[in-house]
């Protein structure tokens, strides 16, 4: 069990403008990925502009737990000499993944099809999360899986001694789920073809072609359908790890609902199966501009420009661009209070699922904040007050989910009376730097005594 210490509670009281560079963090997805590959890999992995935030330090401890020699160089530059596919050795104790799904979803994956038994843990948000959708597609490898009830953490996976190849199409649009049956894939003798009816986040399959792995991608008619050839000798790579795009939206948002910002954020990964955010945002009317757009390690990146929007007007965001920006909700929630109109979310249940249940989190905190929200299990919907509109002077709880508790932060920046959330400690878990980040723009955040 690996909750953290006591609460750290944080108040965000509104502030001048926020202006200057916010250099956000490396990638969580795409960190995530490098350490397991490059412990997949036989010799050494060089990851620069590694994420180091609690859920991948969870992950980079978990590597070595398998056997791979994974060390801080500092700086962001990481070194991770793997151990081949196949060649993951059995843990001498528990893993426990702290507060990540990513993490536990794809390590289950990658050693699902070894012989070898290992035991997940992780902290009171991960432990009441499902894992029976990533243990439902190993099974058909031959693993086994014994948890708690309802699929929940603490869980043994019984890796398959001879594993068969699989053919899965996903009940849910999950990349982690998608990602756990493609790492299973490596150590199947054949093909295992994952099918996706909508399009997630590509970054394990792009990683493993990048390692030298075969994997074709074919869209049909039932979807995006994937498929790996198993046993292939991964080559390590030098992987530099883009901005993450998922932090990149706390100071854009932020940026957009203070009067007088100007946030320059460069060097933010744009894959498009991440994007879904900015587009959206900029329907919304938000002036926000891609500069200087390139292509870095085979993931597309720009430098990001928000400015102060006070003509944001609500929209009903696609149902079908949820899978693009899944993590970006809440943010999204927060300037939608701060525009004209309701912006309607629809198709987001996969939100009751994450961290914390994040239509209810929302929804109670925004309220709480004087904004008027309607929801379903399924849907969000918020009334915009207007530019400076929201009238806040609350304590919204954080849920152990760092994307609620900066979301509420930033609500606060640009709300009339201050708001707090009861613990900032899990913004820990993937931007570290947040808070000292923030206030460097000119954000006025504190730490009001617990
Ligand atoms: C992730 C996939 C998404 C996302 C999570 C990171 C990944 O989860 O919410 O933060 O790195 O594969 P789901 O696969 O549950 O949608």
């Amino acid at each position: 069990m690996s909750d953290h210490g006591p609460a750290m509670p944080m108040t965000a009281r509104r502030a001048g403008p926020l202006t200057g560079t916010a250099d956000v963090p490396g990638d969580k997805s795409i960190s995530h990925r490098a350490l397991i590959l490059g412990a997949l890999a036989v010799g050494e992995t060089r990851i620069s502009g590694l994420l180091e935030g609690q859920d991948v330090l969870d992950t980079a401890r978990a590597m070595r737990a398998f056997g791979a020699a994974v060390t801080d160089q500092g700086g962001g530059d990481w070194s991770v000499h793997g151990v081949g596919v196949g060649g993951f050795a059995e843990p001498q104790d528990v893993i426990d993944c702290g507060n990540s799904g990513t993490g536990v979803r794809l390590i289950m994956g990658a050693m699902a099809t070894s012989p070898i038994t290992a035991t997940f843990t992780g902290d009171a948000s991960l432990r009441k999360r499902p894992m029976g959708r990533v243990t439902t597609p190993l099974t058909q490898f031959g693993a086994q899986a014994y948890g708690r009830s309802g699929g929940r953490l603490p869980m043994t996976v019984i890796g398959a001694a001879q594993p068969v190849p699989v053919r899965y199409t996903l009940p849910v649009a999950s990349a982690q789920v998608k990602s756990a049956v493609l790492l299973a894939g490596l150590n199947a003798m054949g093909q295992t073809v994952v099918i996706e009816p909508e399009a997630t986040r590509d970054h394990t399959e792009l990683m493993l072609r990048g390692f030298g792995a075969e994997v074709a991608v074919d869209e049909t008619d039932d979807g995006r359908a994937i498929t790996l050839t198993g046993h292939p000798e991964l080559q390590p790579q030098t992987i530099a790890v883009p901005r993450d795009p998922s932090s990149a939206a706390f100071p854009v948002c932020a940026a957009l609902i203070v009067e007088g910002s100007e946030v320059l954020v460069p060097g933010i990964g744009l894959n498009p199966t991440r994007a879904g955010l900015f587009a959206t945002l900029r329907e919304m009317g938000a002036d926000l501009t891609f500069e200087n757009e390139r292509d870095e390690g085979g993931e597309p990146v720009a430098d990001l420009r928000a400015r102060f929007s006070d003509g944001m007007r609500g929209i009903e965001v696609p149902p079908d661009r949820a899978p693009s920006m899944i993590d970006e909700y809440p943010v999204l929630s927060v300037v939608a209070s701060f525009a004209e109109g309701k912006t309607v979310m629809r198709g987001i249940k996969e939100l009751r699922v994450k961290e914390s249940d994040r239509i209810d989190a929302m929804a109670r905190g925004l309220e709480a904040c004087g904004v008027m929200v309607e929801e379903d299990e399924d849907t969000l919907i918020v009334h915009g007050m207007g530019p400076g509109g929201v009238p806040g002077g609350a304590v919204c709880e954080a849920r152990l989910d760092h994307r609620i508790a900066m979301s509420f932060l930033c609500c606060g920046m640009a709300a009339q009376r201050p708001v707090s959330v009861d613990d900032a400690g899990p913004i820990a878990t993937s931007f570290p730097v947040f808070e000292g980040l923030m206030t460097g723009l000119g954000a006025d955040l504190f730490r009001p005594a617990s």
